[in-house]
C-alpha cells in the first residue's frame, strides 16, 4: 500500500427535489488525488466547493454517483470495520448529546471503541489535556462555547488512537491561540507517524503546516501539490524600503508609496534592483531594507478561484 487515501474520478450529483426538478446538480465532478502516509494534506476551497461532500463520501455517510475512493487500500463503499477503527473523524458540524458533560461524552466515545473502565478514564483524561479542556471536564456540552465544542470534537476523533485523521474544518470557531494549538497538535500527530487530511479556508494556517494541498473549486480539483510546487508560478517582487527621498520619487519600472515617512518601492522585476538602488542613493535616500516578496497561498488561491470562475 503506497497511499493512505486514493480518490479516483469521484463524482456526486444531487437531485434538486426542493424545486420539484429532477435535474441533477453536479457537486463533485470527477475529482482525483492521493494522500501519502505520514503527510499533512490540506483540502482547500471556497464555500460550496465540495469539501464536505467529499469527506462525507469518504466516511460512508453518502454514496458517490461514480468514481472510487480507497482508504488504506480498501474501497470506501465496502466500509470494513477494521479500517474504520483506524480512522478519526471530525465532522463539519458535530452533533453532541447536550446533557452529557465533556468528560462523559469522551468516555461514551471511548466505549464505542470498546475502551471501558480505567482505560476509558485514562483516555478521557489524556484527551482533555491534549485539547486544553481539562478545566471543562464537568461542563455540560450545551453550555460549551463554539470553540470548546470544536476542541471536544477533535478530542473525540482521537479516542481510538487512529492512524488517519479526517478533519472537516478543524480550526473553525477557534481563536488564534486555539488555532495555533490545533496546528501544533497536527504536527505532533505527524511526528507520531499519523496522516492528517483536513479541510480549511484558513489559508495562512495551511501554508505553514501542510506537506501538500489540494485546491477544489466548483467540484473540480484545481491543483494538487506541495506548496513550493504550487507557488512556483506565483507572483514575486522586490520591495525596497528607503528614507529621505524627495516626494514623488520612483526609480524606473517601480512604484513608490510613502508610508509613515518611509518610501516603499515595489519592483516587479528583480533585474531592475541594482539600477533602483543606485537611483535611490543618487537621490539622497538611505536604504532601510531590501525584501524579496512572494505571493502567499491566500492571494494565489484567490487568483485560482477567480480564474476557475472565468473558465
Ligand atoms: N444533500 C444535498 N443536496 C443538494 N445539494 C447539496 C447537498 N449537500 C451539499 N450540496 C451542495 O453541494 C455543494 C458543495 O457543498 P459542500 O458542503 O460539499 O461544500 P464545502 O466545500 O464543504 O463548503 P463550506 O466551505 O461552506 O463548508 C454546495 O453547492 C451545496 O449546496
Ligand atoms: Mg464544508
Amino acid at each position: 500500500m503506497t497511499h493512505i487515501l486514493q480518490i479516483d474520478g469521484l463524482t456526486k450529483r444531487f437531485h434538486d427535489w426542493e424545486r420539484f426538478s429532477p435535474r441533477a446538480k453536479t457537486v463533485l465532478d470527477g475529482i482525483s488525488f492521493e494522500v501519502a502516509p505520514g503527510e499533512i494534506f490540506g483540502f482547500l476551497g471556497p464555500n460550496g466547493a465540495g469539501k464536505t461532500t467529499t469527506i462525507k463520501i469518504l466516511m460512508g455517510i453518502i454514496r458517490p454517483t461514480s468514481g472510487t475512493a480507497r482508504i488504506m487500500g480498501h474501497d470506501i463503499v465496502e466500509q470494513s470495520q477494521q479500517v474504520k477503527q483506524r480512522i478519526g473523524f471530525l465532522p463539519e458540524n458535530p452533533y453532541f448529546y447536550d446533557y452529557l458533560s465533556v468528560g462523559e461524552f469522551l468516555t461514551f466515545c471511548a466505549a464505542l471503541f470498546g475502551i471501558t473502565g480505567r482505560a476509558a478514564a485514562a483516555t478521557t483524561d489524556r484527551l482533555l489535556e491534549l485539547v486544553g479542556m481539562r478545566h471543562a471536564a464537568r461542563l455540560p456540552l450545551r453550555k460549551c462555547s463554539k470553540g470548546m465544542l470544536q476542541r471536544t470534537g477533535i478530542a473525540q476523533s482521537l479516542v481510538n488512537d487512529p492512524d488517519f485523521l479526517v478533519w472537516d474544518e478543524p480550526v473553525s470557531g477557534l481563536d488564534p491561540i486555539g488555532r495555533k494549538e490545533i496546528k501544533d497538535l497536527m504536527l505532533e500527530l505527524k511526528r507520531q507517524g499519523k496522516t492528517v487530511f483536513f479541510s480549511s479556508h484558513i489559508l495562512p494556517d495551511a501554508e505553514t503546516l501542510c506537506d501538500r494541498v489540494g485546491i477544489i473549486v466548483g467540484g473540480r480539483m484545481h491543483r494538487v501539490g506541495t506548496l513550493p510546487e504550487l507557488l512556483k508560478d506565483s507572483v514575486s517582487w522586490v520591495e525596497v524600503v528607503a528614507e529621505g527621498l524627495p516626494a514623488g520619487f520612483a526609480p524606473a519600472g517601480a512604484k513608490t508609496e510613502l508610508i509613515a515617512g518611509q518610501s516603499i518601492i515595489r519592483l516587479d522585476d528583480a533585474a531592475g534592483l541594482d539600477g533602483a538602488l543606485k537611483a535611490i542613493m543618487q537621490a539622497g535616500g538611505a536604504i532601510v531594507s531590501v525584501n524579496p516578496q512572494r505571493e502567499n497561498l491566500e492571494s494565489y488561491f484567490a487568483r485560482q478561484v477567480r480564474s476557475a470562475g472565468n473558465l
